[in-house]
């Protein structure tokens, strides 16, 4: 065995048994960079290419394309692939009725980005129609199109095209490069920084306390922290990846310890799928090497189409089979009378003695420039968000 192959060896295997590569390099990637003058092109939009770089890394595992009708229809109803691995959201790659016209089966097209960029191929196994109402219900739990992940169903084109796929060219994350690891990398990582054990976190919004608390609290059973923010797109009122990736740092320096944690980026497009989207989000973490995972409040809810512990209670279900293990936590807040973080598990006192501050209020205040409380937030991290938001 090499050196390499000991490196990458972690304590959990990748979802489905293993890494998924499709990413072309070397004479492949040049003999295809010449064949695909031939093939017809699709344009795709950033949340594809995004998708496809998930899948090309492995971050997707098992699956090597977008998904065939089979795997679609089941991961729909029952969130399980055809062969029954444990699936919770579809990954599909949509067109309209006349693009997909165009095309045939067996074919080779080549993914093109809005900048003119080849992103990669799709061999074209599957053209297929879809319910969109059946899919934003089940997925969703919701057909309200204010519903931002629902309203993504509608919008898209009424087929869905399916078949493996290869990467040829990596998206831009040039502004990130440091912190862009493949799942392949994370795990080599893990095992030469000498960590068995390894708690993903995922947020799409800045590190306040409660974030904090519940890190630093799984943080006190576990031998690092990967901390893996979504940098996809995201509804357009959360705080950008830019500013959000500067707050990370800031608050990493300077109240973690930085033998214990990692920053990398998780390239996906945020969903707002509540329940399904927290077991997505725990097969991917297990991709990347991670052992643990933290599911705390409302996790990738949005508004109040979930209940605040649903995605605990979904993710428990499928949490053996999984075989990553969830922290789930409370709702987390600061106590005035404890003068310290808590949950209703260790604090006795009523909300009064509480601090919460809604997302909305919190937006308020720094859109106004004003300071957040320091019981919420880090007063470095409210600086790098104030900042940003004078910027933008
Ligand atoms: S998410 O959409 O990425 O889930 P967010 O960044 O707010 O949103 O949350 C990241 C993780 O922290 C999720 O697991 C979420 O459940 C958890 N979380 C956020 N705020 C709290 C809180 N006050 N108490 C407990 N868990 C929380």
């Amino acid at each position: 065995m090499t050196v390499t192959k000991q490196r990458e060896q972690t304590t959990i295997l990748p979802h489905g048994g293993e890494l998924v590569q499709r990413e072309v390099v070397g004479p492949a990637k040049e003999a295809y960079l010449s064949e695909i003058e031939g093939f017809n092109v699709l344009t795709i939009d950033a949340w594809s290419i995004s998708d496809l770089e998930l899948i090309a890394i492995g971050g997707f595992s098992p699956l090597k394309g977008f998904m065939g009708q089979q795997d679609y229809e089941r991961v729909v109803e029952s969130m399980r692939l055809a062969d029954g691995t444990v699936w919770s959201i579809p990954i599909t790659l949509p067109v309209t009725t006349a693009q997909a016209d165009a095309f045939a089966i067996g074919e080779k097209i080549a993914l093109r980005g809005e900048d003119g960029v080849n992103y990669g191929v799709l061999e074209l196994e599957e053209v297929y129609t879809y319910d969109k109402e059946k899919e934003a219900k089940h997925v969703y739990g919701t057909i309200d199109k204010a519903h931002p992940g629902v309203k993504k169903v509608y919008d898209k084109g009424n087929v869905y095209l399916a078949g493996p796929i290869h990467l040829l060219q990596r998206p831009n994350h040039s502004q990130f490069q440091e912190f862009h690891l493949d799942p392949s990398e994370t795990r080599a990582m893990f095992a030469d920084l000498g960590w068995k054990t390894v708690v993903g976190f995922q947020t799409r919004n800045p590190v306040h306390r409660a974030h904090e608390y519940i890190q630093k609290s799984a943080l006190e059973s576990v031998d690092g922290l990967l901390l893996n923010p979504l940098v996809g797109e995201t509804k357009s009122d959360d705080i950008s990846a830019e500013i959000r990736m500067e707050s990370y740092q800031v608050i990493l320096k300077n109240y973690y310890p930085a033998d214990r944690t990692r920053l990398v980026i998780y390239p996906a497009a945020m969903r707002y799928a509540g329940p399904r989207e927290a077991i997505l989000h725990a097969i991917v973490r297990k991709n990347y090497g991670c052992t643990h995972f933290i599911v705390g409040r409302d996790h990738a809810g949005v508004g109040d189409y979930y209940g605040t512990y649903e995605a605990q209670t979904l993710i428990s279900e499928f949490e053996e089979e999984l075989g990553i293990q969830i922290f789930k936590f409370e709702h987390a807040f600061y106590c005035n009378k404890c003068e310290n973080m808590g949950t209703t598990k260790t604090c006795p006192h009523d909300k009064s003695y509480h601090v919460h501050l809604s997302g909305t209020k919190v937006r308020e205040k720094l859109r106004n420039g004003e300071a957040l409380p320091k019981e919420f937030s880090r007063p470095e991290v409210a600086e790098v968000l104030i900042k940003g938001m004078k910027q933008n």
